[in-house]
């Protein structure tokens, strides 16, 4: 027999897991989504696919954090002078999207 405890635990863990999960699952999916709408892949590589106009995308989640990026796609010769991308237009949540995304790409 489980737990009294740790029955009630799971009950509350569940739903939280499935709540949650999906909507991170589908925010990522949106970024994505962003991300080939606005051509993006046109100067960049994610995993060996794309343009080499600018930098590789494959690891820039472990390369820098969320506020770096909001900043830089909004933009980017705020955080890089002289840069030559242009800055992302889109509304605050596209923004969000595409940021969280772009955490996502790790190695
Ligand atoms: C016309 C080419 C071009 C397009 C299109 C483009 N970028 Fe860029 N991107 C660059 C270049 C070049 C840099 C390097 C900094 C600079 O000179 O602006 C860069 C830098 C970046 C960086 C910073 C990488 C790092 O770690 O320094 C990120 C993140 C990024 N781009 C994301 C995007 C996203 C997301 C899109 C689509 C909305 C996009 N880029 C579209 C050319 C482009």
């Amino acid at each position: 027999m489980m737990k009294r405890t740790t029955v009630i635990a799971l009950g509350f863990l569940f739903p939280f897991i499935f709540a949650v999960l999906p909507a991170f699952a589908s925010e990522l999916e949106k970024g994505k989504k962003i991300y080939a709408d606005k051509r993006c892949g046109l100067c960049h590589v994610i995993a060996g696919k794309g343009g080499k106009m600018g930098p590789d995308l494959t690891d820039v989640g472990n390369q820098r954090d969320h506020d770096w990026l909001t900043k830089f796609l909004k933009n980017p010769k705020e955080v890089v002078p002289g840069a030559k991308m242009m800055a992302v237009k889109g509304s605050e949540e596209e923004i969000a999207a595409l940021v969280d995304y772009m955490l996502s790409l790790k190695k």
